[in-house]
C-alpha cells in the first residue's frame, strides 16, 4: 500500500500508522486559477490511498475536487496504480444531499459519481452530511462514512467537565448529539429547533424547556461554516441557564468571521477535528481512518 498526498502532519501520521510509504503530491495553482497536482515519485501496481484535505478558513471546494479528480485519473491512466481508495475527510458538497428547490443539482450524489468515473474504487470520509441519501453504494464504489465523534469525545474528556449536557443546534443534529453522548458515556443529550430561510440563508433558533441551569453544555454539530448555527445555539443554551459552553464540531470549515461569531456568542472552549487543516484542531481522525484502512475490508 502507498499513501499518496501532500506531505503534511496528517499524512505523515497516517502513513506511519498504517505502515505505508508516503508519496508526496505537490499542489500547484497557475496564475489563472487552474490547479496542477503532481505526484512526486513512481507507482508500480500498488494499492493506493489518495489522501487530501482542504484548508479551514479558505476551503475552496472546487479547486480541491479538481485536484482529487485529476490525481485519480492520472494515477489510473498514466501511473500504473492498483485499486485506489480516496480519503476525503470532509466531503465537499455533502450538504446538498437533496434537491431542495426545483432545478437544483443533487450535488453530493453527482460528486460521488464523478469520483467513481475518475477511477476511485472506494471513498473514505468522516461524518458526511448525507442525511437524505439512503443508498451510499454507487456501482462498484464503496463509500465508507466513518464517525468523527469518537475523536471529539476523547478530546472532550481532557477538559474536566462536570456531567455535561450534549446539545445539538437543530432537529437533524439529534443523531450527532446521541453519537457524541454515547462515545462520551452520558445519556444527557437533546437538540434544539432551527429554521433556515432557503433563499437568504438567515437562521432562527428556538429555546426549549431543558434543565440547563448551572450546567456545562457541549453544543455539538458536524460542520461549522459561517458559525451562524453554532452561535445561535450557544446563545440559546446560555439563555436556558448554561454556565460553561463548549462548541464541539467535526469539520472546521470556518469561513472568515465565523470564529469571532462563536467567541461573541460566549463559547468558553472550542474543539474540532483535523478533517480540514486548521491550527486549532485538537482532535485527530487519523486513528479512525488508519483503522479502516488496516481492517482490509475495502476493495
Ligand atoms: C447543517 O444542517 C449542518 O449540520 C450545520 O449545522 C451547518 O452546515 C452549519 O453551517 P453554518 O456554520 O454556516 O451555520
Amino acid at each position: 500500500m502507498l499513501i499518496v498526498g501532500p506531505e503534511d502532519d496528517f499524512n505523515v501520521a497516517l502513513s506511519k500508522e498504517v505502515g505505508a510509504r508516503l508519496l508526496p503530491i505537490e499542489r500547484r495553482t497557475f496564475p489563472d486559477g487552474e490547479v496542477c497536482p503532481r505526484v512526486v515519485g513512481k507507482v508500480s501496481g500498488e494499492r493506493i490511498v489518495l489522501s487530501m484535505r482542504m484548508k479551514a478558513g479558505s476551503c475552496r471546494p472546487n479547486d480541491y475536487l479538481l485536484e482529487v479528480l485529476l490525481t485519480l485519473k492520472n494515477l489510473k491512466r498514466h501511473m500504473n496504480a492498483g485499486p485506489v481508495s480516496v480519503v476525503m475527510p470532509y466531503f465537499p458538497y455533502s450538504r446538498q444531499d437533496a434537491i431542495f428547490r426545483e432545478g437544483e443539482p443533487l450535488s453530493s450524489e453527482y460528486v460521488i459519481e464523478l469520483l467513481k468515473n475518475s477511477g476511485a474504487d472506494s471513498i473514505i470520509t468522516v461524518t458526511a452530511h448525507l442525511h437524505r441519501l439512503n443508498d451510499l453504494r454507487f456501482g462498484e464504489v464503496d463509500f465508507l462514512n466513518l464517525s468523527g465523534f469518537k475523536s471529539l469525545a476523547e478530546e472532550l474528556r481532557k477538559i474536566p467537565l462536570r456531567e455535561p449536557f450534549i446539545l445539538g443546534p437543530d432537529t437533524e443534529s439529534i443523531n450527532w448529539a446521541k453519537e457524541l453522548a454515547e462515545y462520551y458515556g452520558t445519556n444527557d443529550y437533546d437538540s434544539l429547533r432551527k429554521e433556515r430561510d432557503l433563499s437568504t440563508g438567515e437562521i432562527r433558533t428556538f429555546v426549549k424547556s431543558l434543565e440547563l441551569k448551572g450546567r456545562e453544555v457541549v453544543v455539538v454539530d458536524d460542520i461549522v461554516s459561517t458559525g451562524g448555527t453554532m452561535a445561535n445555539a450557544l446563545r440559546a443554551a446560555r439563555e436556558m441557564g448554561a454556565n460553561y459552553l463548549v462548541a464541539a464540531f467535526v469539520h472546521p470549515v470556518l469561513v472568515p468571521g465565523s470564529l469571532e461569531k462563536l467567541v461573541g456568542a460566549g463559547a468558553d472552549a472550542l474543539i474540532a477535528t483535523d478533517t480540514l487543516e486548521w491550527i486549532g484542531s485538537r482532535a485527530t481522525v487519523v486513528h479512525t481512518i488508519a483503522g479502516a484502512l488496516k481492517s482490509g475490508d475495502l476493495p
